[in-house]
């Protein structure tokens, strides 16, 4: 199989170059090889490029930026994923497109599933609900994933904020009513190879780990593997903060979009691990060694 990888340079691009590469022929580009907003350049870079499947992690992930530079958010979130989908179809090949939990407006209090009216409260959760409807329009063979709370080595994230305010703080908080699940990079690479062929679920796929949980649950799981595996830290117990702390926000954000992994656990025949065995291996393997 010949991949690209868009996204190259983030958290989750660059952890599927890293852990495909030993099996599979991946050519990766970051935001400055392959700039997205530049739709005239990703035409002309990826019309000279080979592959048989394109994995789309690139995005404008800045949630709260997204609202203040909407046209920017879907220029790289909405329209550059449909032109992705144009690209693989001349090709042959499928695109795999990467979402988010924020396209729901977070008022249900059960797992989201594939089949729940996504109905996003952001800029952000628009732009790539959009993107997601402009990949299945060009082709329902092409795959969008839906992930939420993603972390791993590749870039700091909530988890690695929180680990490395424990090791300066006696005191640390985090949110404890807001609710959803902790997804590994390393996890999303092992699953994703399964939809490599173009024959295979096409459509929207959740996954994330098994599980949900709060900010303060995560925090307070990661301090205590940290405890676990002999990392010293200053703060032992995470204090709650409430969603209306955060004055600082400038966009909502679902308060509930735990995704339902049923349909992946389903179609390939494994759930996923649990959230806290994900958090507990991440732990071990990136932090124990420092
Ligand atoms: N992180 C999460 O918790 C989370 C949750 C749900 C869904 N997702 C989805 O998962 C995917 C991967 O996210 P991530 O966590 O890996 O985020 P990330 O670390 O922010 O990575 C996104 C990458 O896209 C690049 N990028 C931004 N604008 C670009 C452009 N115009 N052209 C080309 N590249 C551009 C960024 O480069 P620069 O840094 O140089 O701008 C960055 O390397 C995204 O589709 C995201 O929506 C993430």
């Amino acid at each position: 199989m010949k991949l690209v990888v868009l996204g190259a340079g983030g958290r989750l691009g660059a952890a599927l170059i890293r852990e495909f590469r030993p099996k599979h022929e991946v050519v990766g580009f970051n935001h400055a090889q392959l700039d997205l907003s530049n739709l005239e350049s990703v035409r002309e870079e990826l019309s000279a490029t080979t592959f048989d499947v394109l994995v789309n992690a690139a995005a404008f992930t800045n949630v709260d930026a997204c609202e203040t530079e909407r046209d920017r958010a879907f220029r790289i979130n909405a329209e550059a994923p449909g032109v992705l989908a144009e690209i693989c179809n001349e090709k042959d090949a499928k695109l795999i497109h990467f979402s988010t939990d924020y396209v729901f407006d977070g008022q249900k209090r059960a797992p989201y599933t594939e089949d729940d009216q996504a109905n996003p409260i952001s800029a952000y959760g628009e732009s790539k609900l959009a993107g997601e409807r402009n990949v299945l329009a060009a082709g329902d063979e092409h795959l969008v994933v839906r992930v939420s709370w993603v972390f791993g080595p590749d870039r700091p994230s909530f988890v690695d904020a929180m680990i490395k305010r424990a090791q300066q703080d006696e005191k640390i908080d985090a949110i404890s009513d807001k609710f959803s699940t902790p997804t590994y990079t390393h996890d999303i690479a092992n699953m994703l190879p399964q939809f490599f062929d173009r024959g295979v679920a096409g459509g929207v796929l959740h996954f994330a780990n098994a599980g949900e949980c709060t900010w303060q649950e995560y925090a307070q799981w990661a301090l205590d593997c940290c405890r676990d595996a002999g990392i010293s830290l200053k703060a032992r117990t995470v204090g709650t903060l409430k969603l209306s702390d955060m004055t600082n926000w400038v966009a909502r954000r679902p308060v509930y979009s735990v995704l339902s992994s049923a349909k992946y656990a389903q179609l390939t025949g494994t759930p996923p691990r649990t959230w806290r065995q994900a958090v507990a291996d991440y732990i071990t393997r990136s932090y124990s060694k420092k």
